[in-house]
């Protein structure tokens, strides 16, 4: 008989003669003549309730199916008797298909988000993280056809690239050297007798070829994992993250930053419809109201403010900052938090950021100090997107280079676009796990990924 998913199973709206269902034992609850056991597959937030009645020739095996182990049950659905299913299964057989004994971890409810993680290969089984990773897939389609309604074509940067993309030396480096063969230091090993003749890193950032694609195709974007060497340990950095980067050819920052509030607003609102159980199980357990906040975030307009602006609210503000806030200065998450949760209490876009601050690739304004430079900050999290206009101007280009002290040699092929047919161009970049745990409200970037790569911890 075939399998039935218990997500399909519950959809039904008729009882049937003859299901077939396997999953993994929630709990079992042992009556005078017969037990109930409670099956989950992962299909759907829900179990579904199997009743095993004492004179089936397969009850003998009832004692073994503890809590994890894994069952393929056959029977009949019918209408449930009990509260909050519509429907159960009364087993006419019963299969042990691999045992759990009592040391199974995800006994008892109520385990520590630490405790969890220290079992990434369990949490899937329960209700929190099956629930996340099933939010996370439908998150990651949602975003495939986002750009897919608006004609974006979809490009594979590359994984191993030679050029920093974000300038800020955070890389991992890709080698098939051995340093104690080939050096007795770092700095004498001669990189051009590497696998690729040159230095060659995991990518920061797929934007620098997307680019080139943007500027032949128009409108494109890059959805992959990206690397950084940061050994920041915050609940917000990972070390391996999967980031999505649209690049639009005539756009300027304008039309970058109402485009990132739309694919934004889209996600939220997409995850909002389709993934009801789950929303409802965060809004409940996870972050209390959480569904209220992301449909007054849907409602309104985020808030724009120059980067200027955003400082003199700071420094207005009275707040005694860890970090002091001063012009010409990064912002810190406890600066971001406060102008999201307490100023504006709304998504913020923060543009025109001190060059100073920003990466070579970015569009210099006018006022000789600036540059197109944009960023989504919401509650909870503070930055979510990082954007830009870029420069196409190959004078210009150049000049911020030097700046960066980056060879123009290297860049040879970033400049060739500002030469044949340079074209105002924008784009962004959005952490897939941050916009994860911003409509999930989980605090943790640790506890949307599957198996988190943070500094010092790469188990699994
Ligand atoms: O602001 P970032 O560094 O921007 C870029 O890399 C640009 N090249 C993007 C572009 O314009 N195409 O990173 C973009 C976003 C951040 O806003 C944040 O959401 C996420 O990527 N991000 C991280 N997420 C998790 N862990 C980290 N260590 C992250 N660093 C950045
Ligand atoms: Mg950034």
């Amino acid at each position: 008989m075939k399998r039935t998913l218990i997500k399909h199973a519950l959809e039904n709206d008729a009882p049937q003669d003859q299901i077939k269902i396997q999953g993994w034992v929630r709990t079992r609850r042992d009556a005078k003549t017969f037990s109930f056991v409670e099956v989950n597959d992962g299909s759907c937030l829900k179990s579904i309730q199997v009743i095993v009645d004492a004179t089936l020739a397969d009850y003998q095996k009832v004692s073994q199916v503890n809590t994890g182990a894994a069952v393929s049950i056959t029977g009949k659905l019918v209408e449930s008797q009990g509260k909050g299913q519509a429907w159960e299964v009364i087993a006419d057989s019963l299969e042990i298909v691999g045992h759990a004994d009592t040391t199974y971890p995800l006994q008892k409810k109520g385990h520590t988000q630490e405790y969890l993680r220290e079992i990434a290969h369990l949490r899937p089984r329960s209700n929190l993280f099956g629930s996340m990773f099933r939010v996370s897939s439908r998150l990651a389609q949602t975003i495939h056809r986002f750009f897919d309604e608006r004609d974006f074509v979809y490009i594979h940067t590359p994984i191993i690239t030679a050029s920093d993309c974000e300038g800020a030396g955070k890389l991992f480096r890709v080698t098939t050297l051995n340093p104690q063969k080939h050096s007795n230091a770092e700095s004498l090993i001669d990189y051009s007798r590497d696998f690729f003749g040159q230095s060659t890193y995991l990518t920061v950032s797929g934007q620098l070829a997307a680019e080139v694609f943007a500027c032949a195709l128009s409108n494109v974007y890059t959805f992959g994992p990206t690397f950084r060497a940061e050994n920041s340990n915050t609940s917000r950095h990972a070390s391996e993250f999967w980031m999505i980067e649209p690049e639009m050819a005539f756009c300027d920052l304008e039309g970058d930053m109402d485009f990132a509030e739309a694919f934004i607003k889209y996600l939220i609102q997409d995850t909002m419809e389709s993934c009801p159980q789950e929303m409802d199980l965060f809004h409940r357990f996870v972050d209390k109201g959480l569904k209220d906040r992301l449909r007054f975030v849907l409602d309104r307009p985020f808030q724009r403010v120059a980067y200027t602006e955003a400082v003199e609210i700071l420094k207005a503000s009275g707040k005694s900052f860890e970090f002091p806030v001063e012009y010409g200065a990064n912002l810190q998450s406890e600066h971001e938090c406060f102008l999201t949760e307490q100023h504006f209490k709304c998504p913020i876009t923060v543009y025109n950021y001190p060059k100073e601050i920003k990466p070579f690739y970015m569009r210099a304004n006018d006022d000789g100090k600036t540059v197109a430079a944009m960023d989504v900050l919401v509650p909870g999290i503070g930055e979510i997107v990082g954007g830009s206009q870029r420069e196409e101007r190959e004078d210009q280009l150049l000049s911020h280079m030097k700046h960066h002290q980056l060879s123009p040699d290297h860049y040879w092929w970033y400049l060739d676009l500002r030469k044949y047919g340079s074209v105002p161009h924008s784009g962004f970049g959005l952490g897939f796990e941050r916009m994860l745990m911003f409509v999930t409200g989980v605090a943790n970037i640790r506890d949307v990924i599957p198996f988190a790569r943070t500094p010092g911890s790469a188990e699994f």
